[in-house]
């Protein structure tokens, strides 16, 4: 298989959760310039999802938006099976979206902690669950999941985040084995600092920023683009013989 070969995703349906911004948008838009009909996917209809869905298009004409918020009960198996039903089929699953709450850790109230596990690690077990039994059928699956540098380095005031972000890096492992001999690849991709609305505010401060950029060794916030390469090779052939990593692009923001 040549290197083309290997990223070319002609045929294949792709779910990236989370991704009418950012990091999922990015990701989305990579998998539709290599050939993937691609369901872009956000909490609800709006502007940035449009737009979002008109940039996949412009690549891949098959794509479609499907919506729904990953912490209420349900959805995310629905969410599944609209992509399913637009798509006609889904090879390849990205879970991106998550839920993040800054609040130090004796404060942090039980609702809002539930809510991010909800989002963070129980949707993604449900929209898994959802999504194999096409892949097996067609012994051929790709699984990424989007953690964080936050799994070997938790932010102080993020202690549920971080550690969702750790079970759902656990959960990667322990399917990796199961799903392995029916074709499936189920990986991890752990963004450091990434310039996408969710940090604007905390990098608006000079200071702060300035800190957080002596703990990068590259010395530099990543691109959302910065985290596209990294999941094609997860998602397509040329990671076919690649599973159960956690593959961080950090700027190695994450070495010991
Ligand atoms: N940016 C970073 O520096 C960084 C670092 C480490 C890890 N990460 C991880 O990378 C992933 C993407 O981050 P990002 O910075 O690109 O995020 P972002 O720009 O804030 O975008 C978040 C996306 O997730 C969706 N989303 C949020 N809550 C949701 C919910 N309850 N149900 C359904 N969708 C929901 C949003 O949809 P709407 O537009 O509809 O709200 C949006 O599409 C996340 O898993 C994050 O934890 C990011």
């Amino acid at each position: 298989m040549g290197a083309r070969e290997f990223f070319d995703l002609g045929g294949r349906g792709a779910l990236v959760t989370g991704s009418s911004r950012g990091i999922g948008r990015a990701i989305a838009l990579g998998l539709a310039e290599c050939g993937a009909a691609v369901a872009v996917h956000g909490t609800r209809p709006g502007g940035a999802l449009d737009a979002a869905l008109a940039e996949v298009r412009a690549h891949s004409p098959r794509g479609v938006a499907v919506t729904g918020d990953l912490g209420e009960i349900g959805v995310p198996a629905r969410v599944v099976a609209d992509a399913i039903g637009a798509l006609g089929r889904l090879d390849i699953l990205v879970l991106n979206a998550s839920a993040q709450i800054r609040r130090p850790w004796d404060g942090v109230p039980r609702e809002e902690s539930e809510l991010q596990m909800r989002v963070n690690f129980h949707a993604g077990l449900e929209m898994i669950q959802a999504a194999v039994p096409g892949m097996r059928a067609g012994k051929w699956g790709r699984i990424l999941t989007v953690g964080s540098v936050q799994q070997r380095r938790p932010h102080p005031d993020m202690v549920v985040y971080a550690a969702s972000k750790a079970a759902q890096e656990n959960m990667v492992r322990n399917l990796a084995k199961q799903l392995g001999p029916e074709g499936i690849t189920v990986n991890n991709l752990a963004p450091g600092v990434i310039l996408t609305d969710r940090n604007t505010d905390a990098l608006a401060d000079g200071a702060y920023a300035a800190r957080v950029r002596e703990l990068i060794p590259l010395r530099a916030f990543g691109e959302a683009g910065d985290c596209a390469g990294a999941a094609l090779l997860l998602c397509s052939d040329a990671g076919r013989y690649i599973t159960g990593v956690d593959l961080f692009v950090d700027g190695g923001m994450g070495l010991p």
